[in-house]
Formats: structure tokens, sequence, C-alpha cells
């Protein structure tokens, strides 16, 4: 067992889980105050009825709300500076998150934003790099096991004007109350299914493999890359298998954890452009780097993809290192496979001539991440682990 190191662990969001769980939004976020900004996506929580039932949830309980409805994926910093404006014209007391990661994300980044003032890119690294003082109170209410934004204190927003896609960090932004709750997950498609189930499979691994992983974040990932490994493709083919959607829930907000303690390495920071210029899924984006960032990286990694090969079902009988982490990387293809993501990133229309404006992009926007990477990458390995990708 490798040495316990310092670490820090500090998250402060009450997680609230479980099958009928949203029924408890009025009483939960009674604290919180008597008018809420609802930021969710144009479409799925109108058409499931999910939007309509939590407003009523908040009657309910003395809580008036307001719905901003602007948000598409991969959510724009100038639809956050709009949702800014209706949240203080309407004079809101918090916000609630109602939808995947980008009505969550979005809801931080209004929370912040309404409450710290500038605009929206001002907080990014490539815009002013502003640290934030305050947010408004966040409810998240996540209906897709991905993102982890629901237990994590990061959201990440595109420029539209640079095409730059930057996450941010501040711990303003951990929500206040996250309620996950499987029975909303159930509308998924199994395209949406797999994408979102391969993201929180990315947070898992990649804070596994992160250089500044911890004990707590390293339990969690092992279990989430187990479930994910087992109930995912159970969820693709049956969608409404609520046993799956929960265990794929719990690996969703677990990998989130791992994000909070440990934080994801290059993989998320090779992904950022890929959806920035070509608009792709980021589930997808990740699944199409992924296994290259493995191999790139193994030498510097066996132990550790020994053991995620491992909860990933490689035999038990004695094997050595060396193949049990080359064993890791062919599983992961072949979940991947099994779920319709062992993609390229020419499957996602990258254009070769791109490349090396990608990797400029992924090092200088998401840098950070490459430098909690094993193997000391630097921008010419990020091109050839696209080029491994293309
Ligand atoms: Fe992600």
């Amino acid at each position: 067992m490798a040495a316990i190191d310092s670490f820090n662990f500090y998250l402060p969001t009450r997680i609230v889980f479980g099958c009928g769980t949203v029924e408890r939004i009025g009483t939960l976020s009674r604290s919180l105050g008597k008018r809420a900004l609802i930021v969710t996506g144009r479409q799925s929580t109108k058409k499931s009825g999910l939007l309509e039932r939590v407003m009523d949830l908040l009657r309910r309980s003395g809580i008036t709300s307001v719905v901003f409805d602007d948000i598409v994926p991969n959510p724009l910093s100038t639809s956050i500076d709009e949702g800014a404006r209706v949240l203080l014209e309407n004079d809101c007391d918090f916000v609630i998150g109602l939808g995947g990661g980008s009505p969550i994300d979005s809801a931080k980044l209004i929370a912040l934003v309404a409450s710290d003032g500038g605009n929206c890119w001002d907080y990014t690294e490539s815009g002013a790099a502003r640290k934030p003082e305050s947010a408004f109170p966040v409810v998240a209410v996540p209906t897709t096991h991905g993102t982890g934004t629901e237990a994590d204190p990061f959201a990440v927003v595109t420029n539209p004007e640079t095409k730059e896609k930057i996450g941010v960090g501040f711990d303003e932004i951990f929500p206040a109350i996250s309620i996950v709750d499987p029975e909303t997950m159930l509308t998924l498609s199994p395209e949406q299914t797999a994408a979102t189930g391969m993201d929180a499979f990315y947070h898992a691994i990649e804070s596994y493999l992160n250089s500044n992983h911890q004990p707590t974040s390293d339990l969690l990932a092992l279990e989430a890359i187990g479930l994910i490994n087992n109930y995912l493709p159970i969820a693709y083919e049956h969608p409404k298998d609520l046993e799956a959607r929960t265990a794929l829930a719990w690996a969703s907000t677990a990998a989130g954890i791992c994000e909070t303690l440990s934080g994801c390495i290059a993989n998320h920071s090779l992904e950022h452009p890929v959806s920035a210029y070509y608009n792709a899924t980021h589930g997808a984006g990740l699944c199409a780097t992924g296994p290259s960032l493995l191999e790139y990286i193994r030498p510097h990694v066996m132990e550790r993809l020994g053991e995620v090969a491992r909860v990933m079902g490689a035999p038990s009988r004695e094997i050595n290192i060396d193949e049990l982490s080359r064993m890791a990387i062919t599983l992961l293809r072949r979940l991947q496979k099994s779920v319709s993501l062992d993609i390229t990133l020419s499957d996602l229309g990258v254009e070769p001539s791109m490349l090396p404006t990608l990797a400029e992009d992924a090092m200088r926007t998401m840098g950070g991440l490459v430098t909690v990477t094993p193997g000391n990458l630097q921008t010419i390995d990020l091109l050839k682990i696209y080029r491994m990708s293309i």
C-alpha cells in the first residue's frame, strides 16, 4: 500500500440521495429564502414534467420561483450574464440548477456573478482571473449521472467569441444542497446515458491517477469505476432499470467528490477544445482521447491501472503488473464499445490540421490539469495523444 501523504478534505454540500428525494425540495430549500431562480435547459425538464413538479413543490413550501431556461449544452458566458441580470431583477434569494451539467454549472455561475458583480468571463483564467468573495446559495438537482457537479465547486463555461471552454473552481459555488434522485434519470436516452456515464467514469479514473490523489477519493474512485463498468451497459440497454440508474447516480456523485478532493487530469484538458470547437458531447470527447492518454502515461501509473483492472473484473490469477495495466485499457475500450463510444476524434469531426491548435488551447486553458498528470506532459505530448486518437 502506498504511503499516505498530507491532504485536504473540504466538502460543504448537504447531499440528499435516493429515489423520491426530489419531493423534499421545498422543505429542504426553505432555509435559503422565499424566491428561487430555477435555471434549466430548454426542453427536457419541461417534457418530463419535472420543472412543473418542482415549481409546485416549492409553492407548497411558500417559495415562489422564476424560470431562466436560456441554457444550451456547453453553456455560454453571455447566457450566464443574462441569468444574473434576471436573478437581480426578480429579487431572488437563491438559485436552483435543474437538469444536466449545463444548467447546474450555469446556476452556480449565475449565483456568483449576481452576487459578486462583473461579467462571467472575468472569473476565468483567460479573462481577469477574478476571485469571488460571495455567491447566492445554490440547490443542485441533477437529472443525469455524469458531471458530478452536485458534489464539486466547479463550473465550465464557453466564450462564444473566442471558442474557449474553461473550467473554474471556487469554494463559494459548492451547492448548499444537492438532491440526487435516480428516478429523475429514467428518461435519459441511451446516448445521454452512455455519454454522461462515461464522463463520470473519467472523473473517477482521472482522480485516481492524479498525482494529488488522496485516500477518500481513492476509495470512491474505485467504487465508481466498478459500478459504472457493471451498470452502464445495463442502463444503456434498459433505460428504465432503476437499480442500474441508482448505481450510476451514486457513482456519478462519488466521482464528483473525487473531482473535488483530487481532481481530473489531462483527459479533461484534451477534451475541452474538442467540444469548444466542434460542439462535441463532453462524454464522447473524453472517450475519443481517454484510452490514448492512458496508453501514453501507462509507464508512470502501472500500479494504479492494475487496481483499475481488478475492479473492472480482471482475472484474479497471478498476472504481472505490466499485463494488468494493459488489461485496464483493454477493459476500458470494451466498456466504451458496449455503449457505442469506441470512437475517434475523426468521428467527432476533428480535422488533423486542427490538432496543433487544439493542443495549444488545451495547455493554455486547462494546463493546471496537465501539471498534475503523471509523466510531466508538455504541449508536444498533448499533440501526440491527439494524433493517437484521430
Ligand atoms: Fe467531465
